[in-house]
């Protein structure tokens, strides 16, 4: 499928001061689109000035919530180059939440080429800071102006472009969390494993209730006991417990994060004991009592990696290594961004140039 380019005649002033970029609510003048119709499959592939769309007030997204979408990051290096990291997984992770929500599968090389071209288009707005990036948001949408309940016939297909900096406003310094006991975000069999938004609209009650006891985030615990760590929602969670590295196992109600499975992949390739297994909160707090929380941190595309100062659950108050970032957390953020930043070599093979 070819892909159309139609270029803004009114391009937008570059963000100026790239410390203060914040995270996803500057955009760049282009977005790619592309639509599905039930007996023509995708077509229509485009580049176009980034701007508003219409849709029907029936929409059927707007209703029942059929979307799913992906995040994946650009990252400009020393020499002025350009290059992503592991976009292959999003794709192929949009297609598993595309299923689950019955929409239909994207060519995966072809939307990887269509972001790669839209990037071309729009290479001036990756930042040249250090910690910053053009954060990239593709989704997909269900269009069909009807009010019943039915998997849709007409879809939109988009990727959006955001220069942004870290996702918490304390940067690299430990977040707060806090373990949400009532409510949960995912169960057996629901969609806790796919990147849909309904995850993400459930997460708001407790984020909102986490916000005024001044926590940034929510832990999750699992849907049917609440008692097993599940995912923070913004980003996938690990322990460190007396030297041995620890993330839940993916049960199907957690989002297998590609930044979760980089981080496993390099604790192994550095010798480390590493185990994804299901672990109870009751766990934590043991060994924390015993002194044998070494450290908490939480993997994401957009939190990278996110040292954990404190776990608030119920009235217990757990503060991780003095509140510090600690020597796996380090290790991980310094190689990982080494490499994003291609600082370090990509011995991994995870990197895609422009
Ligand atoms: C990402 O890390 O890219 C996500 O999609 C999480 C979102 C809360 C920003």
């Amino acid at each position: 499928m070819d892909i159309k380019i139609q270029k803004t005649a009114t391009p937008k002033e570059k963000p100026a001061d790239e410390t203060k970029l914040g995270f996803g609510h500057i955009f760049t003048d282009h977005m790619f689109v592309m639509n599905y119709d039930t007996g023509e499959g995708w077509h229509d592939a485009r580049i176009v000035p980034y701007g508003e769309i219409t849709l029907s007030p029936a929409a059927m997204c707007l209703h029942y919530g059929q979307e799913i979408f992906e995040g994946l990051k650009a990252y400009r290096t020393a020499d002025g180059s350009i290059q992503l990291f592991r976009p292959q997984e999003n794709f192929k992770r949009m297609n598993v939440s595309a299923e689950r929500m019955v929409i239909p599968p994207i060519d995966e090389e072809f939307v990887l080429k269509a972001l790669i071209e839209l990037l071309q288009v729009e290479k001036d707005w990756v930042p040249h800071t250090d910690g910053a990036s053009l954060y990239i948001r593709p989704f997909i949408f269900a269009t069909d102006p009807y009010v019943g309940v039915r998997p849709a016939d007409h879809y939109l297909f988009m990727i959006i472009l955001s220069p942004s900096g870290a996702y918490y406003s304390t940067g690299l310094n430990p977040v707060k969390i806090y373990v949400e006991e009532k409510y949960v975000r995912a169960v057996r069999g629901g969609t806790g494993f796919a990147k849909t938004a309904a995850n993400y609209a459930i997460s708001l009650k407790g984020q909102d209730e986490a916000h005024r006891q001044e926590y940034e985030q929510v832990l999750w615990l699992d849907g049917v006991e609440q008692k097993y760590i599940e995912e923070v929602g913004s980003m996938n969670i690990f322990f460190v417990i007396d030297g041995e590295v620890i993330t839940p196992q993916l049960t199907g109600s957690v989002l297998p994060g590609i930044t979760r499975k980089s981080a496993l992949e390099l604790c192994s390739k550095w010798g480390m004991k590493v185990s994804e297994r299901r672990i109870t909160i009751e766990e934590i707090a043991s060994a924390y009592d015993a002194g044998k929380l070494d450290e908490v941190f939480g993997t994401g595309t957009a939190a990278v990696i996110s040292p954990v100062g404190h776990l608030k659950w119920g009235d217990k108050v757990m503060e991780i290594n003095g509140n510090k970032i600690g020597a796996v957390s380090q290790r991980l953020y310094d190689t990982m961004t080494g490499i994003q930043y291609g600082k370090l070599p990509d011995d991994m093979g995870w990197i895609v140039k422009l």
